[in-house]
């Protein structure tokens, strides 16, 4: 069965699978959370109207100026994106034809936009064993004669954290072997800054800090991201980018969703008690799950060599997880799942409890 390399749209994963959508579904397989963007967008989405009659901002402003802000660093120092996707077809272009190490398993955009500009990928393959943990032997073996490493933190699709002291020794061997280092903070938000290697930036010209603006403020529908990084490399990153790639809802909503110290606040708290509640339930279900810092996990069947059935049976039952067919090293034996409202949390463990005794 071909099945999509992304969670979300799950009508898309109801063709492909072959299966007929039932009426209702509970989608688990996104990480976005469930409790919609911060309250003055509703307000404010009269007055976006006016914004749609004129040409945006190239810089993407005022959200770029509002996110230089935000991590204390100059407006130059950050590009703003059509979502962090579009920063990786930039970062991707930037590494044309060279070799780039990817860390297995991946967010697939990265591999998608790399082999697009014929980048040869080397894998660092993750594993279980050790509870997926990236090792900064494991870096120093792989990196000589690549341009770049890529590094998911939080990684997605375990929703591990590594430490800032580890970040730091990896980016300086990094340094040290002229290699630059992409780190992907899409989920960091659901930490906090003090996770966030941010602060780290004027010590390492050769890092760039990918971030996402979906997530968090429950947004992909907008399309926003920035990338920080020394204003020089910044410069190049959006030579050959679309003029107004970034539109003028976007920009202004951005901005005023960093000012939302409180709503992320709820947010994580929410997030992190639904994530501990289910990490609880799998142990205590005999489910291996990932070590998560973030609002969502990977989790493993007592028996994984039922892992195709129970997909199936729970897209039958309108329960639609993520499968890990595309996670290099998950192979379709694990699951990952988005945190959602505590009620469609307890309908899935309620679900996986009476499949595991059925079974
Ligand atoms: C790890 C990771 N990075 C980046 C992105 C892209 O985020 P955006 O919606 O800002 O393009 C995603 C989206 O799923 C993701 O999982």
């Amino acid at each position: 069965m071909e099945l999509p390399n992304h969670g979300a749209n799950p009508l898309r994963l109801y063709k492909q699978a072959g299966i007929s959508p039932p009426p209702q579904i509970l989608d688990f397989s996104e990480n976005v959370h469930p409790f919609g963007p911060p309250a003055f967008l509703e307000e404010i989405w009269p007055d976006m109207l006016g914004l749609t009659g004129s040409y945006p901002d190239p810089d993407g402003e005022p959200f770029r100026t509002a996110a230089a802000k935000f991590h204390d660093v100059a407006a130059g120092e950050v590009a703003a994106g059509n979502g962090a996707a579009e920063i990786f077809t930039w970062l991707a272009r930037r590494y044309r034809s060279r070799q780039v190490v990817l860390i297995e398993p991946a967010f697939s955009e990265y591999r998608q936009t790399l082999e697009a500009e014929n980048v040869q990928i080397k894998a660092l393959q993750l594993v279980p064993e050790n509870g997926w943990q990236l090792t900064v032997q494991d870096v120093r073996n792989i990196i000589p004669g690549c341009a770049a490493l890529y590094i998911c933190n939080p990684h997605n699709p375990t929703g591990t954290l590594l430490d800032t002291d580890t970040l730091q020794e990896i980016a300086q061997i990094c340094l040290e072997h002229h290699c630059e280092l992409v780190i992907d903070e899409a989920f960091i938000d659901f930490i906090g800054e003090e996770a966030s290697f941010m602060p780290f930036l004027p010590a390492f010209p050769n890092v760039f800090i990918v971030r996402s603006m979906t997530k968090m403020y429950a947004i992909p529908g907008l399309r926003l991201g920035y990338v920080v990084s020394a204003a020089e490399k910044i410069g190049q990153l959006k030579q050959g980018a679309a003029h107004w790639n970034v539109n003028a809802l976007s920009a202004v909503i951005g901005a005023k969703c960093l000012g939302e110290a409180d709503y992320r606040r709820n947010v994580i708290q929410a997030a992190s008690g639904e994530r501990r509640k289910m990490q609880q339930f799998l142990a205590a279900n005999n489910c291996r799950s990932t070590d998560s810092a973030v609002n969502f996990l990977s989790f493993q069947l007592p028996d994984s060599s039922c892992s195709a059935a129970f997909f199936t049976d729970f897209l039958k039952a309108g329960i639609v997880l993520r499968h890990t067919e595309s996670f290099q090293g998950m192979d379709g034996n694990w699951f990952r799942i988005g945190m959602k409202s505590t009620e469609n949390m307890a309908k899935l463990r309620e679900a996986i409890k009476e499949w595991l005794k059925a079974n």
